[in-house]
């Protein structure tokens, strides 16, 4: 079984409504360097199909709802995201896959380096192998 790990953000909410402030560092434990979301996504499609050899994320659906799923090459997990304040950490050598977006689903990551495509592995017999080996 694949231990997930969710962040669960203080939100700030008074009579004019909700939110949310992440720090780096002290909310998430890694400085962020980037910030990316992705939104208007065409029903059915599943996107990701990646895992990062260095990159740490943290996944935030701030708006409807989406679902993640996980392989350390051994284990799995699907997770729900459909909470603004409630955030999915991946570490690194993780494969993820993103689906079952509504239609009105907003998802933000937060990224723990700036964008490089060396850092991908985006072939899933690439990533098992390269799990093994590390392992
Ligand atoms: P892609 O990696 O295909 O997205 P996903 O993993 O969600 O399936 O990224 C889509 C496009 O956006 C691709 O052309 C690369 C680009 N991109 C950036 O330029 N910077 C970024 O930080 C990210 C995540 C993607």
């Amino acid at each position: 079984m694949l231990e997930v790990k969710m962040y669960e953000f203080t939100p700030h909410g008074d009579a004019r409504g909700e939110l949310v402030s992440i720090e780096e560092n002290k909310d998430v434990p890694f400085d962020i360097k980037r910030c990316y979301y992705m939104w208007n996504t065409t029903p059915g499609v599943r996107r990701g199909f990646h895992a990062h050899k260095q990159l740490e994320q943290v996944l935030l659906c701030v708006h409807g709802s989406c679902k993640i799923h996980l392989d350390n090459g051994t284990d799995t997990a699907e997770v729900l995201l459909d909470k603004p304040n409630v955030g999915l950490y991946i570490a690194n050598d993780m494969w993820r896959e993103m689906y079952d977006f509504t239609e009105d689903a907003v998802l933000m990551v937060l990224a723990s380096t700036y964008y490089d495509e060396s850092d991908y592995i985006r072939d899933y017999d690439a990533f098992l192998q390269y799990v093994r080996k590390e392992g």
